[in-house]
């Protein structure tokens, strides 16, 4: 028996060792990119905005946004109204070899100003996330949000708006299907992706059989102080020759649609959702929890884990506050060992 034993654990230890070196060669999977055009009808919100025509006209937006007890949300809320449009959203699927029928795809929804290259940031240094959830066998769906990236970029005040990414992805997951055969669905979000899909749960229910939310918290600390501290610039005027017909870039980095700013919701609570759930934040996350997430709120013992509040019905829920990391988890040197345990938090979850 036990000899039996050590020879099992032993084969086992040398096809993992061989499958390893495979894929160090040649990945020992497939992406592929395109397109998907998508009809949604979204619930958005009149703004009584129009596009800054200067930086001045921005910044002065930027800073009654950021004022305490700021009414600027309110002052420019008109009501709200159903757009019915049709976008194409650039997107890449990455499925590994011999994926069975019953496998597990991972849906990633990335944040702000940034786009699907933070799944793939770190390829080949073992921070790439993408990497990690082909290597445990998970197929991933990434996109570039509306207003992001290769995606479409309508009007980014009255279009590009939280309620139309959330009909977005709705449209994106109903698509899956036609691309791959699959059996469970995780979702993966960070930052303003976790708040697009806190959203699109409480809309839908179990439309993931377990769900990872990082870079998160209950409510968003930070987001003032954020917001002025990113030197946003209109995308016009920044880079002109990339940005021409667009409302605003944060330099160096990505766009920021100032619908998305004008209509971020407040988290609603998740009732019909009854799977696992996972939330994954950077102690000092500034952004979400002002550069501290082990303060405590309400009966629970730190901001991250009062996510816990939204999702009263999930079969568990599991809180990691990374240590010593921010807000863009996966680009700090704790990145391996948090993409690693988030996988094996899958595995286990299902
Ligand atoms: C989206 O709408 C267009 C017409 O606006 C139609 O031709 C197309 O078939 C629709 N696509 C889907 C996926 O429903
Ligand atoms: C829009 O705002 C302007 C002032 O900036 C105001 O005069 C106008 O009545 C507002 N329109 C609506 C529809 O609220
Ligand atoms: C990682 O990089 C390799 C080599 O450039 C590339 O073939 C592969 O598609 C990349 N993987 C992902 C998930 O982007
Ligand atoms: C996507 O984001 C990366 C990293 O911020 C950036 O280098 C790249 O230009 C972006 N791609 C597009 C199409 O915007
Ligand atoms: C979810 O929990 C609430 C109480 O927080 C309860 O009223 C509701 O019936 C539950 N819903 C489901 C689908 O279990």
């Amino acid at each position: 028996m036990r000899s039996s034993f050590i020879l099992t654990s032993f084969s086992a230890l040398a096809l993992s060792f061989i499958s390893q070196s495979v894929s160090a060669q040649a990945p020992s999977y497939t992406c592929s990119e395109f397109f998907v055009p998508v009809n949604v009808t979204a619930q958005t919100v009149q703004l009584n905005v129009t596009a800054p025509q200067d930086q001045s006209e921005l910044t002065g937006i930027l800073t009654q946004l950021s004022w305490v007890d700021s009414t600027y949300v309110q002052d420019v809320t008109i009501g709200p109204t159903t757009l019915e449009a049709n976008y194409k959203i650039w997107s890449q699927l990455c499925v590994p070899n011999g994926f069975p029928a019953d496998g597990i795809v991972e849906f990633a929804i990335h944040a702000s100003a940034i786009n699907h290259t933070y799944w793939t940031y770190g390829n080949g240094t073992g921070s790439s996330y993408a990497v990690a959830a082909l290597n445990a066998g998970h197929a991933i769906f990434m996109y570039d949000q509306i207003g992001e990236g290769n995606s479409d970029k309508p009007d980014g005040i009255q279009e590009v708006q939280i309620g139309t990414e959330i009909a977005v992805a709705a449209a994106l997951i109903d698509n899956l299907p036609s691309l791959l055969t699959y059996g469970k669905i995780v979702g993966v979000a960070h930052a303003h992706g976790s708040v697009v899909m806190i959203a699109l749960i409480a809309e839908k229910g179990n439309i993931f059989d377990a769900t990872v939310l990082t870079a998160i918290a209950e409510a968003t600390a930070g987001l003032s102080a954020g917001l002025t501290a990113l030197n946003i610039q209109i995308a016009s005027e920044a880079a002109p020759e990339l940005w021409y017909d667009l409302v605003q870039v944060q330099q160096g980095r990505g766009l920021l649609s100032l619908g998305i700013l004008l209509t971020l919701p407040t988290n609603s609570v998740a009732q019909g959702y009854t799977n696992p759930l996972l939330v994954v934040t950077g102690e000092h996350d500034f952004f979400m929890c002002g550069g501290d997430c082990h303060q405590t709120q309400g009966n629970f013992d730190s901001l991250p884990a009062a996510v816990q509040g939204l999702f009263p019905n999930a079969s568990s829920f599991t809180v990691n506050i990374v240590d010593n990391t921010g807000h863009f988890i996966f680009m700090h040197t704790s990145a391996p060992d948090t993409i690693n345990s988030i996988q094996a938090w899958v595995g286990q979850a299902l």
